[in-house]
């Protein structure tokens, strides 16, 4: 064998190759940038220090404001801690950055997260509400919002946004998510552009965090936190696009779901943290765990304790562990034993490094935290006349019956002296902020009450509770009823209370809770006009009092301004164009219900016993998915197409016209459709695949263009590969999944 010679040049060459490469590694976890800093704390940080960059810890808050425990101070000043959750306010998030930056050896700043979901101290819609806005502009401007106002009080990151698709009611996170449908997606990416806005450094915006990693929306039952399963052509192609849409839009964090996933926990999945999220969707930011989720590896039965767990969660690709205090504990003693390699702990804390320089705080730790600007943003102007407009468009007029006189609303408020509002939600100021009200406070929101006060000051407006929640107490009822009996005209403000919907809400009767529809029964048989408010999380069965109610509203929870909201509506000043994003089942034994199901091999024929269907339910919802009322007529024109054979290179191009035949302004959402006819597998009887939201004037109409190519009508193939394939199309152009107009077009053959 011939002796291999080393000189001095060979070994100058070698030198540079290393640090050539090392820079490119380097290169590829921090960006163009590389931030000299990064490396020169690199080279400086214990490996305590750097297990402190992968810790976060929550602060508390009590009566008094926010505490911080003795013991996470201690770690903070030791580097053990290097980021803080929950602490919010200007005053307190700068003695913490500063004991931070001045206290540490190292002073590298905090990142402070919070879960600012549907806005801080003003809160918008919750989430699920204004998913039925289809309101693209709008829904960028709360996550903007939302996030200049966090920023301003102190925060630098966000737990948001939530995009858990859900088919399943049950389930109370459907709160938090926009919905049912893989199209609504784009909100995903509407969320965080509103979030980061483009620029982390903007001390206006906060750094977003995608969560829950992945498919936490489809737990068996409904119950939360439980197994999920699914084939894998159904999480690739339903559940995981709303991810891949934040990623794109350029997320800078994900959070790992509680959940399993083919039989792997999701916070110990090499599958979905590595192989999905890092190499094939490029996702280059921090991985953060949920909650003291590997803890929960170990009563998953994945770990045989904290230690083994947090050296799963590692190699599975975590960067940072919420609250768990598992690496804290273990990942020294892990890499001292030989069992994780120091270099997957280097990675994670560059990434963490490169978001707190990407945010600014290593050129300013206090970028985030100005008392002047705090005090202008939080609960400023904008922020109420935005929380305002958010629940006008997010609240779904369910039903308007046409009476003797007409329909009920918009109120023809010369009619009515006496308002009396019966009901929990009547003049409650708190559930309606929802289960993320992050910091709001129910003295700044409106109540139904209230703004029925300010938008009618002449009028004799009573309010009573008459019926709790949940309790079982009756006593109200004689009162409530001779209160309505003596008016002339009632609104029943019914439904959860914020704690019924969110984290750890999952229900399995989905009726109005407690004797709530006794209650409303009781009141609808009272002969007078009656409207029924919903206030909810998530969508309730409520058939009987679609039928009873002459107007039906489904508020969800609105936010700060709920009550000026509902009186603009009501008094038709504003004309509700909301579409529900959620279908509404009859009852909790249809679920999983959505409208984009298949066919079946024996579709539904009502006098054939061998079809699919209930023999005691019908197959429909209640209400559809997209389906939702307002105060104009919107008449459809024919559906014109510009060609019915396409070939792959071609656009199709659909047209509708909308007229306005009202006597109302007013915004319609047009939904186009498509049904793949046959397939190589089968297909929904219906996708999503666009939707225009126009307004018109009375006697105005509008026409809207839909351009449909190949990838409108791509599905996973056999080999889950996007494909598509010629053949019959359907297309459907309408008001609902379910009110639709029809044209059928055909795919060439390729050549
Ligand atoms: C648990 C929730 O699942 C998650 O959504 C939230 O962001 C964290 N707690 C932090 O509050």
């Amino acid at each position: 064998m011939k002796p291999v010679h080393f000189n001095i040049r060979s070994f100058i060459y070698i030198l540079l190759a290393i640090s050539f490469l090392s820079a490119c590694s380097n290169k590829e976890i921090t960006g163009k940038s590389g931030p000299k800093i990064i490396d020169s704390l690199m080279a400086k940080m214990t490996i305590e220090e750097k297990i402190g960059q992968m810790t976060l810890f929550t602060s508390g808050w009590d009566v008094t404001g926010p505490v911080l425990r003795d013991t996470y101070r201690e770690d903070i000043i030791n580097g053990k801690c290097g980021n803080i959750f929950n602490a919010h306010t200007v005053a307190y998030n700068t003695e913490l950055q500063r004991i931070a930056v001045e206290e540490s050896r190292l002073g590298i700043p905090l990142l402070f997260g919070y879960d600012v979901i549907h806005g801080y101290k003003t809160i918008f819609p919750v989430p699920i509400g204004e998913a039925c806005s289809w309101d693209t502009v709008l829904i960028e401007k709360s996550a903007r919002l939302a996030a200049k106002e966090a920023a301003a009080a102190g925060l630098n990151w966000t737990f948001n946004p939530m995009v858990d698709i859900s088919r399943d009611p049950r389930w109370g996170r459907v709160s938090e998510g926009s919905g049912e449908d893989t199209y609504l997606s784009i909100i995903a990416r509407l969320k965080v552009r509103g979030t980061q806005n483009g620029d982390l450094s903007d001390p206006f915006t906060l750094a977003a965090c995608v969560k829950h990693f992945a498919a936490y929306g489809a737990p068996q039952a409904g119950r939360d936190y439980a197994t999920v399963d699914m084939s894998m052509r159904v999480f690739r192609e339903i559940y995981l696009p709303p991810y891949i849409a934040a990623i794109d839009a350029g997320a800078a964090t994900v959070m790992t779901s509680f959940n399993e996933l083919f039989g792997v926990p999701a916070t110990a999945s090499y599958f979905l943290l590595t192989e999905v999220l890092r190499n094939e969707l490029n996702f280059k930011g921090v991985i953060v765990t949920d909650y003291t989720s590997i803890n929960e590896l170990v009563p998953h039965g994945v770990a045989k304790d904290e230690k083994e767990a947090a050296e799963l969660a590692l190699k599975a690709g975590v960067d940072m562990d919420m609250q768990g205090a598992v690496y804290y504990n273990y990942l020294k003693e892990l890499v001292d034993s030989g069992k994780v390699d120091l270099e997957l702990i280097n990675q994670s804390v560059r990434r963490v490094l490169q978001l707190k320089y990407d945010l600014g705080l290593f050129k300013d730790p206090y970028l985030y935290l100005d008392a002047m600007r705090e005090k202008e943003v939080v609960l400023s102007e904008e922020m109420m006349a935005h929380s305002l407009e958010a629940a006008q468009k997010s609240i779904v007029l369910l039903e308007n019956k046409v009476g003797k006189t007409g329909k009920l609303l918009p109120l023809d408020i010369s009619k009515y002296k006496k308002i009396t509002v019966l009901g929990p939600l009547a003049d409650n100021k708190l559930d309606i902020l929802g289960s993320w009200m992050a910091a709001g406070d129910q003295s700044n929101s409106v109540s139904l009450s209230e703004g029925l006060k300010r938008k009618f000051p002449d009028k004799n407006i009573q309010s009573m509770e008459g019926v709790g929640f949940m309790s079982e107490d009756r006593s109200a009822f004689p009162g409530s009823l001779a209160l309505a009996k003596s008016s002339d005209l009632i609104i029943l403000a019914l439904g959860e209370d914020y704690t019924m919907s969110g984290e750890a809400a999952s229900r399995t009767e989905l009726d109005l809770p407690g004797i709530q529809s006794e209650f409303a029964n009781l009141i609808l048989d009272s002969g007078k006009p009656v409207i029924v408010i919903i206030f909810a999380g998530r969508p309730l069965t409520i058939s009987d009092l679609s039928q009873k109610a002459d107007a039906l509203i489904y508020a969800w929870q609105p936010g700060t301004r709920t009550g000026d909201a509902l009186a603009d509506i009501l008094s038709g000043d504003f004309n509700p164009s909301a579409k529900l994003a959620i279908t509404f089942p009859y009852n909790v034994g249809q679920i999983p219900i959505y409208y984009s199901m298949k066919n079946t091999g024996r579709p539904y024929l009502e006098e054939e016993k061998y079809t699919s269907k209930y023999l005691d339910s019908p197959n429909e919802p209640l209400y559809p998915f997209g389906y939702g009322l307002g105060y104009s007529d919107f008449e459809y024109s024919p559906i014109v197409i510009n060609k019915s054979l396409i070939s792959e290179k071609d656009t199709l191009i659909a047209k509708v016209i909308i007229k306005n035949t009202g006597k109302y302004a007013g915004e319609e959402v047009v939904q186009l459709y498509i049904r793949d006819m046959v397939g190589s597998l089968t297909r929904p009887l219906k996708e999503l695949k666009g939707f225009s939201k126009i307004y018109l004037k009375p006697g105005e109409s509008k026409e809207v263009v839909f351009n449909i190519t190949v990838s409108d009508l791509k599905f996973l193939g056999q080999d889950m590969k996007y494909i598509y394939e010629p053949g019959d199309f359907m297309l459907f152009i309408g008001r609902s999944s379910m009110d639709t107009s029809e044209a059928e077009f055909r795919l060439k053959n390729k050549k």
